[in-house]
């Protein structure tokens, strides 16, 4: 039996798209049945595994999966959770991917007197990234509470549930949709390939050194 690299990619959001589209252009063909949670490619003995993002990290870091593609936020959030909990937080990247471009940011109510990180003190933040926020409150001494939400993190303020939100910006549509304004970047994000922290088998790990010229070129095409 061929040993199979496997590879988690987010099923559906931000990344998906590009991230199969990646995959594609070095070569590597899949069907997708999009009930499915594993693909297998029709030209490599690799299979796909579609996860939820936030999921990723963690399937590289125990070894579960080969390769991941995931974006730095949902990356460096879980790696800094697993070093809170003295969990395995390791891997091997290999490539940041010039996709899924979005910021961590501080955001207040338009309405909101907020004047510098200062004013956050004794204040409520919800958010979905708490560890990199707590980070970046305590390097600037500043005392507030987090609020964890796994999403909708943007109605918080409206709801009563905090006085703040951090939470990915992109576009800022869902900012200005939501009456918020943008007031401090806490964490710039880019899609990145990210490997197991274990050796491979020589058969993946020949594999894995074949795609990485694939993507290199494909990126440069595309510059
Ligand atoms: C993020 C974030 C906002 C939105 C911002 O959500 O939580 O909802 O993107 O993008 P914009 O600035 O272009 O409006 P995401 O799509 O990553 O999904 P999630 O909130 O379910 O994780
Ligand atoms: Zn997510
Ligand atoms: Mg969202």
């Amino acid at each position: 039996m061929t040993d199979r690299l496997t590879i988690a990619i987010q099923k559906s959001g931000r990344l998906s798209k590009e991230s199969m589209a990646l995959l594609n252009a070095c070569g590597v063909k899949f069907s997708v049945n999009e009930a499915r949670l594993i693909a297998h490619s029709t030209s490599h003995p690799i299979d796909l595994l579609r996860v939820r993002d936030d999921d990723i990290p963690g399937l590289v870091m125990d070894g579960v999966v080969d390769l991941g593609l995931v974006g730095e936020n949902v990356l460096e959030e879980a790696r800094l959770e697993r070093i809170a909990t003295d969990s395995v937080a390791a891997y091997q990247p290999l490539r940041g991917l010039e996709f899924g471009q979005c910021r961590l940011s501080l955001a207040v109510p338009r309405e909101s007197q907020y004047q510098s990180l200062q004013d956050l003190d004794g204040l409520r933040v919800a958010t979905t990234y708490p560890q990199l926020l707590k980070r970046y409150l305590k390097d600037n001494g500043v005392n507030a509470r987090t609020v964890m939400l796994t999403g909708s993190v943007e109605v918080a303020p409206r709801a009563g549930l905090a006085e703040a939100i951090c939470d990915l910006v992109s576009t800022g549509a869902t900012l200005e949709a939501n009456g918020l304004v943008e007031k401090d970047v806490i964490f710039r994000s880019q899609a990145q390939l990210i490997q197991r922290a274990d050796s491979l088998s020589e058969e993946k790990q020949a594999m894995i050194d074949q795609l990485l010229p694939r993507i290199d070129g494909v990126q440069m095409a595309r510059e």
